[in-house]
């Protein structure tokens, strides 16, 4: 029958507890074998020291610029901390646009265009000609050997500008400021936004060790034990790793897991074969799941009465935020109907409603169970790092799907206490994007620097 033949595909899209539990072994192997030395090469989770050494103490002082790119929005920050018994952090930003050219560019017009953006910024603040120290948030994989250096590995995202894979973002940031002639910067540290976002929620709550996005991508960071971290020398005390959990499963360790819908979606992107387990889960691919899965029954005649229309075949009609509306509880069928038709997937029926509805619910539960079964390995992992039988621990969290989605936090909250029995686990979500924890790591840098000198 039809209604059989529609759940026999909607059932690949659904994970049982034991196949959860075989990601979440899978997420902890690769953990282990991105953070040592020998096998880090091989690695997918490439575990990228951060070179942040402790989560917020509220000494934190002095006034910064902050620069954060890499999600929906691209923003400039002034952000003025004051530490101490009266301790504040007073925040100013501007948004700006990324246009597409920029973004899929020359690395040199991207870097123009940042600048000329902190220009803007800096006379609409009247602050033209100030030289602060920066903290730029960078939401890509970088390579560190020092907090104020980052070697882009890989663009992910949709980003694609020439010239920047393997070069330093600070040079490249640098030189395009001498190129403006206008001002100096003086940048400090390049923060990941999973750290951005670990340090935000650590200045509020101490116990906040994990910082995790579920945005356009979706990636974690955590603090690990120094002795762990091989790509580091030294043995005391933790730092911040920043996982890049997004290419699990670029060595096919999702592939018993994953559909043709997925392979569909890989296979159009800018990066295929790359950020596999991003793909399952993040704002960016999701929408383009859902549209697969209903070419498919259209395909079949399961849906629009067979009808494969243009708009269906065309990519990215189906944003993040139409998932979250469909899913709404609030919503009415009629409601679902007129967002299809807003789509202009006009010759719908309430069937079609029913089931397109489904489609979208199978697949953000998916993501958000993948999610929790990757984030149960990391706090099982600083549980036994810590050899306690009891983890209490925050989760610091950003990220429009997270944020937007009604269903998808609630699913994945319950899929880590499922999986990870022994972590007590609070998510705080961050109402202050990374650009405030940047700062943070910036006015740290900037103590032990200036008492060195
Ligand atoms: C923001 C951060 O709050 O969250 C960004 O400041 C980050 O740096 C973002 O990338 C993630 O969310 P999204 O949904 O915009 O990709
Ligand atoms: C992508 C980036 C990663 C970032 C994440 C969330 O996975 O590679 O650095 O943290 O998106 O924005």
């Amino acid at each position: 029958t039809q209604h059989a033949e529609r759940q026999r595909i909607l059932d690949t899209l659904r994970l049982s507890r034991e196949q959860l539990l075989e990601v979440k072994r899978r997420m902890g192997e690769e953990i282990n074998r991105g953070l040592a030395k020998e096998s880090h090469d091989q690695a997918t989770v490439k575990m990228l020291p951060t070179y942040v050494r402790s989560t917020p103490d509220g000494t934190e002082h002095g006034d910064f610029l902050a620069l954060d790119l890499g999600g929906t929005n691209f923003r400039v920050l002034l952000v003025r901390v004051r530490g101490g018994k009266r301790r504040s952090v007073e925040m100013h930003n501007k948004i700006y646009a990324i246009p597409q050219e920029a973004m899929q560019g020359t690395g040199e017009e991207l870097f123009d265009h940042i600048v000329h953006c902190i220009a803007d910024f800096l006379e609409y603040m009247g602050m033209k000609g100030a030289s602060l120290p920066l903290g730029f948030t960078f939401s890509f994989p970088c390579h560190q050997n020092k907090l104020d250096q980052g070697i882009l590995l890989k663009w992910t995202k949709g980003f694609k500008a020439t010239g920047c894979e393997g070069e330093d973002v600070v040079c490249l940031l640098k030189d395009a400021i001498q190129r403006r002639e206008e001002f100096d910067l003086d940048v400090v540290a390049v923060v990941n936004d999973t750290v951005g976002t670990m340090m935000t929620c650590g200045y509020e709550d101490p116990l906040c060790e994990v910082g995790l996005i579920v945005g356009t991508g979706t990636n974690a960071c955590y603090m690990e034990e120094m002795q762990n971290v091989e790509l580091v020398e030294g043995d005391e005390g933790r730092m911040c790793v920043n996982m890049e959990w997004g290419a699990f499963g670029d060595h096919g360790e999702l592939d018993d897991f994953s559909t043709e819908f997925d392979r569909a979606v890989d296979d159009c992107a800018t990066n295929p074969g790359k950020q596999r387990y991003e793909k399952m889960i993040s704002g960016m691919y999701l929408g383009e799941i859902v549209r697969n899965v209903l070419l498919e029954f259209t395909a079949k005649g399961l849906l629009f009465r067979g009808k494969l229309s243009e708009r269906l075949k065309t990519r990215g009609i189906f944003e993040t935020k139409f998932l979250s509306q469909i899913e709404s509880d609030r919503l009415a069928l009629r409601q679902v109907r007129s967002i299809l038709q807003h789509l202009g997937l006009t010759s719908s029926t309430c069937d079609d409603s029913i089931l397109v509805k489904e489609v979208c619910s199978v697949v953000a539960r998916r993501a958000a169970q993948l999610c929790g079964a990757g984030l149960a390995a990391v706090v099982d992992k600083i549980r036994q790092n810590r050899n306690l039988s009891e983890l209490k621990i925050t989760v610091g969290v950003d990220g429009t799907l997270y944020k937007l989605h009604p269903h998808f936090s609630s699913i994945m909250h319950e899929t880590v206490r499922d999986l990870a029995p022994q972590c007590e686990v609070t998510f705080l979500q961050s109402e202050d994007g990374s650009g405030k924890g940047a700062a943070l790591i910036t006015a740290v840098a900037c103590r032990i620097r200036d008492a060195g000198q």
